[in-house]
């Protein structure tokens, strides 16, 4: 997918828990990105972080096991907060998006405070990368049902063993929805935790962040969840 516009960025701080801070660069004004609001795939919604990173990004700094030897991928990481911070904490971290400027800004991101990350430019509808990881982050992705399909067909087969899938979401009804239906893909909820976000300059002060854990149902790798075709767990 083409980026044709340049991208004018403006800096911005993010507070993690205890102190530490993260400086990211994101788009000045996403609207100036708008080309076609006709075509969904080119909604900039790459361009900015959304609250529910915010949340994620807080909850991996504090609470998961996360640090070297951890293979993570973020999908549709847009800026890539929460994989950045899984890499701030030595793990090492593949950021996925459709969208080439998305990767460029978020490869800068990284590089601005002192790490690397693996980039990898895939649409979900198409997706070939058979890898496996220890955690699959999912900041505010699951909002579209049509896409919903694909995403959880994806985390069944990119979710290691004993791995788990991080969705982080602002109580979005399709979210919830794939959440409630997520046997179908093979995963079950182990864990669920709110977090209050507080974000200056946004549409709200103040967000509350669902975080939902999944993980593997048991041996559920090769199973086709293509349209028409059913999923008993
Ligand atoms: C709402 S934004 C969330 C961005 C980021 N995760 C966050 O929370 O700040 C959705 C992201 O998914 C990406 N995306 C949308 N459709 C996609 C697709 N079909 N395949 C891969 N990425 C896609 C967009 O480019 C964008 O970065």
């Amino acid at each position: 997918m083409e980026q044709l516009n340049p991208v004018k960025k403006k800096k911005m701080i993010v507070d993690l828990p205890g102190g530490r801070q993260v400086v990211f660069e994101i788009a000045e004004n996403i609207e100036d990105l708008i080309t076609d609001l006709s075509d969904e795939d080119k909604v900039p919604c790459w361009a900015d972080i959304w609250p529910a990173a915010h949340g994620l990004a807080h909850y991996l700094w504090e609470k998961e096991a996360i640090g070297p030897g951890k293979r993570i991928m973020e999908l549709g990481a847009g800026m890539g907060l929460p994989g950045i911070v899984c890499a701030l904490k030595g793990a090492e971290v593949t950021l996925s998006d459709f969208n080439p400027t998305a990767l460029e800004m978020a490869s800068e991101n990284a590089r601005q405070n002192g790490i690397k990350v693996r980039l990898l430019q895939e649409d979900w509808r198409s997706f070939h990368c058979r890898e496996e990881f220890d955690f699959i982050l999912a900041s505010d992705i699951l909002y579209d049902p049509k896409l919903n399909l694909f995403l959880g067909q994806i985390f069944s087969q990119s979710t290691h063993p004993g791995g788990t899938v991080l969705v982080a979401h602002p109580h979005r009804k399709a979210t919830r929805e794939f959440i409630e239906d997520s046997a179908v893909y093979g995963l079950r909820e182990v864990k669920r935790e709110l977090r209050e976000i507080e974000l200056t300059g946004t549409l709200l002060p103040r967000y509350e962040i669902v975080i939902h854990a999944l993980q593997p149902a048991g041996q559920q790798k090769d199973r086709d969840f293509s349209p028409g075709k059913s999923a008993s767990v």
